[in-house]
């Protein structure tokens, strides 16, 4: 990816309904949603010009949206449209979007009922470095110092911009520690997930396990590989799990758009080996998100 500050490069952003040169894209600092975190976004992939699963990014964003309590004024098809504009005008091969949503200017308090909502989508070029070996290394994770709020406290089913809040602490604080990335409980102490993944765990009777997603994002990269490990035949298990289980489980692996499949080596005191479940669902997500049909494969 290019070195480059993301407000000064070349190429074309769709702003509220138009394609404007990219340095052009701007808001006000008298910004509700800079003020108030009243903003909802997307992160979606680009592989060989193709873009993966953009209908549910698009669904997803507006029912953020609406979860924060504010209507996009697009519809999932036009959204649809215009990130394909998007990609397309920007030549976008390998690459990545950010669509987001934000509530305007008209009103400057916690009260924002006539504020415009804008919308704006950008893509860069970033390719995923499929190196199978590299990421067979595993990745090592610190204990979060922030936990995922109840849903009573935080609108957890919005990928709202207010609750990554606690994921830029939360990785900032595991990055000085000399850790990638962070595992979160959540508010009951449960395992939840890292700043910006979901997680799953396989223990030694080859069972997949994960947290049942009732407090943060149930990822469409999570159910994606979820669909894979069943393809396989694999047995999931979607479940409370807590942190003093973390020994009995031999693999672990996070899972979402700009993760995809990384096996996890480490968190905290606890070790684990990335093995065959893990490289398999790597290689099989990989042929997914490249279009080549997954060859069926029968295991026990
Ligand atoms: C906090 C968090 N959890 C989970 C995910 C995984 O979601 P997805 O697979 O839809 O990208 C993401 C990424 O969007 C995220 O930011």
């Amino acid at each position: 990816m290019s070195n480059l500050s993301f407000d000064d490069r070349d190429g074309t952003i769709w702003h509220d309904g138009e394609m404007i040169p990219w340095r052009d894209s701007k808001v006000h600092v008298l910004s509700h949603a800079l003020h108030y975190g009243s903003s909802v976004f997307e992160g979606i992939r680009v592989y060989g010009g193709k873009i993966f699963k953009l209908t549910e990014h698009s669904q997803r964003l507006v029912e953020s949206a609406k979860i924060l309590g504010f209507k996009i004024p697009y519809t999932v098809e036009e959204i649809d449209a215009a990130t394909q504009k998007v990609v397309d005008e920007n030549n976008i091969v390998d690459g990545y979007i950010r669509p987001v949503a934000w509530r305007g200017s008209e009103m400057m308090g916690v009260s924002a009922q006539k504020n415009t909502i804008h919308l704006a989508i950008a893509a860069w070029e970033w390719p995923s470095y499929f190196d199978p070996e590299a990421r067979m290394k595993g990745i090592r994770l610190d204990n979060a110092i922030y936990r995922r709020p109840n849903p009573e406290t935080a609108p957890s089913r919005s990928k709202a911009a207010g609750l990554y809040m606690i994921c830029t602490l939360s990785k900032h604080a595991a990055e000085d520690r000399g850790y990638h990335d962070a595992m979160m409980l959540d508010w009951r102490g449960q395992v939840a997930e890292a700043t910006g993944a979901n997680i799953f765990f396989v223990n030694k009777a080859g069972e997949i396990h994960t947290p049942t997603p009732d407090c943060f994002l149930d990822g469409i990269t999570r159910r994606t590989v979820i669909g894979l490990a069943k393809d396989r035949g694999y047995k999931i298990v979607e479940r409370v799990i807590m942190p003093d289980e973390l020994g009995d489980f031999e693999e672990c692996f996070l899972t979402g758009t700009a993760a995809e499949v990384t096996p996890v080596a480490e968190i905290g005191e606890y070790k684990f080996t990335p093995g065959d479940i893990s490289r398999q669902l790597v290689e099989d997500y990989d042929r997914t998100v490249r279009g080549q049909a997954l060859e069926k494969v029968n295991v026990a």
